[in-house]
């Protein structure tokens, strides 16, 4: 595996690729790697001649500085499993590699309605920084296909709109979410939780599996109401349990009852004793 820290290396390295008609595939993330997203390394080998991976924990998009800083970082591990899994580049920049102009936004995304609700609502500001380090890693990465993963359901329709916004060649391709064997979804702040906390994270899991047996037996705002009531009397802040839907465009909306479109359970919560905020949705 080749590992780049410079834009300007990777870029004559990748520049070469494409001149060979190499296709590339590319999986951004911020390292402490997990099954997840080898799987997203996985997927990629089986369609591009090429796999770029990236990490970089970005600041901008942090509204939370203790989130930041206490975001893990397994670099050693994280390279060792990337080579395993056969990624041929890591791309690891530094802070001031990839904010030269200092971490300002500048840029604004018109991302919509996606931007206010859900995460957007709870994490002013931070889809905005997904938007700018994503765009900045697509111009220099440049591939043809770019992997994410749906646990991160609002994420990959944020980047699906920048992808339009900036007129990118890049196709979205969305991978499924990866589950330890009880039903927790896998994501890199697991690792700080202790055993009793991780626990007692599944009851995340267990509140979309909960949704998802009583979507008929009841109104959508009474199972929601429950699910959000157990969660509260296990230890949790609810940000929000919602049921949503994805229109063609690429707008959510919070329906009443099923329709013809897919509906998933969104939910955000902090497990209050570790204080790890996490995330996970489901379809129903
Ligand atoms: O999902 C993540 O790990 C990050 O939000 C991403 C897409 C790598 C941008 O920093």
């Amino acid at each position: 595996m080749y590992l780049f820290k410079q834009k300007d290396t990777l870029d004559r390295h990748l520049s070469t690729a494409r001149n060979n008609d190499k296709r590339i595939g590319f999986v951004p993330t911020m390292g402490a790697l997990h099954h997840g997203h080898l799987s997203l390394i996985a997927k990629a080998k089986e369609t591009c001649d090429l796999v770029v991976c990236s990490i970089f924990v970005n600041p901008t998009q942090f509204n939370d500085p203790s989130d930041f800083e206490k975001y893990p970082v397994t670099i050693d591990n994280d390279i060792l499993q990337l080579t395993d899994a056969g990624t041929d580049v890591l791309f690891l920049p530094s802070v001031q590699e990839m904010y030269p102009e200092g971490l300002d936004v500048k840029t604004h995304y018109d991302f919509g309605s996606l931007e206010t609700i859900l995460e957007g609502a709870h994490r002013p500001g931070h889809f905005q920084g997904v938007g700018q380090v994503v765009h900045k890693l697509l111009n220099l990465v440049k591939p043809d296909q770019l992997f994410m993963g749906q646990k991160d359901f609002q994420q990959c329709l944020i980047v699906n709109r920048l992808l339009k916004l900036i007129d990118s060649k890049a196709q979205l391709v969305v991978c499924p979410t990866l589950r330890e064997p009880d039903g927790l979804a896998m994501s890199s702040r697991n690792m700080r939780l202790n055993a009793t906390e991780r626990q007692n994270a599944l009851h995340i899991y267990k509140a979309l599996i909960y949704v998802k047996g009583n979507i008929h037996k009841a109104s959508f705002s009474e199972i929601l109401n429950n699910a959000s009531n157990q969660l509260k009397m296990n230890g949790f802040d609810v940000d929000y349990i919602e049921l949503v839907s994805m229109e063609e465009d690429g707008s959510v909306t919070f329906p009443k009852a099923t329709g013809n479109r897919p509906v998933y359970a969104v939910i955000a919560a902090r497990e209050i004793s570790s204080d790890v905020r996490l995330i996970d949705n489901m379809l129903m």
